[in-house]
């Protein structure tokens, strides 16, 4: 079912009746909310999908929030639409009758980025989170408190966009938060490889 309104046009695909889990798919600069769909049924094959569009557009391509260069974010829109996404959750979360503790976010580059945002902004929000791809997309003032938050973190060394360091960078913030942290290494780049996909499943059925 593809619908605009709780703020985000969106996706939600119901389960089969074969797994709890709710997945909620964050896509890449220049997805939508179809993007994430096969890298969900990949992972969680009878899981139910929850798949919002990012509300931003650059250059035509739908973006979780703006950002001033490549790597360089706009922190003000970051702080905003990490809010927005926030209430998105909790109002489909009522709307679809998804149990909090259920739902997983996935999130690949820019999807990546707004989770890591959601879990130091707003923690308690996602309990478990898999971050592709991700940066450190700011630099809290205080440790959010993370405590019972899974977070797994899969990086390539050779990303030419985001450097591998911002990736180990955002792992230890959240550890020293009391999030239980998986980071997960490959020598690919700014993708998702099929060791790593393994790496998920496997971190997903704990
Ligand atoms: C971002 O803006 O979130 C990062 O630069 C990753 C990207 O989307 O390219």
């Amino acid at each position: 079912m593809s619908a605009t309104h709780l703020g985000h046009v969106h996706q939600f695909v119901p389960g089969n009746g074969t797994d709890d889990i709710v997945l909620l798919m964050l896509h890449g600069t220049g997805g939508d909310e179809h993007d994430l769909i096969p890298l969900a049924r990949a992972l969680r094959p009878g899981a139910a999908v929850l798949s919002p569009r990012g509300n931003v557009l650059e250059n035509g391509m739908p973006r979780f929030f703006r950002r001033l260069a490549e790597g360089v974010l706009d922190l003000d829109d970051l702080a905003r639409r990490t809010d927005e996404l926030t209430l998105f959750i909790g109002r489909a979360a009522e709307q679809y009758g998804i149990d909090s503790a259920k739902l997983v976010a996935v999130g690949f580059s820019n999807g990546a980025n707004i989770a890591a945002s959601v879990l130091l902004r707003h923690p308690g929000a996602l309990q478990r989170a898999v971050l592709l791809s991700p940066m450190l997309p700011f630099e809290p003032e205080t440790n959010p408190a993370l405590t019972g938050t899974g977070v797994f973190i899969g990086a390539g060394r050779r990303d030419a966009i985001i450097p591998i360091a911002q990736a180990e960078r955002l792992g230890e913030l959240l550890k020293a938060s009391g999030a239980d942290v998986t980071l997960f290494e490959h020598d690919g780049g700014h993708t998702i490889t099929n060791d790593e996909l393994t790496a998920v499943r496997t971190w997903l059925s704990r």
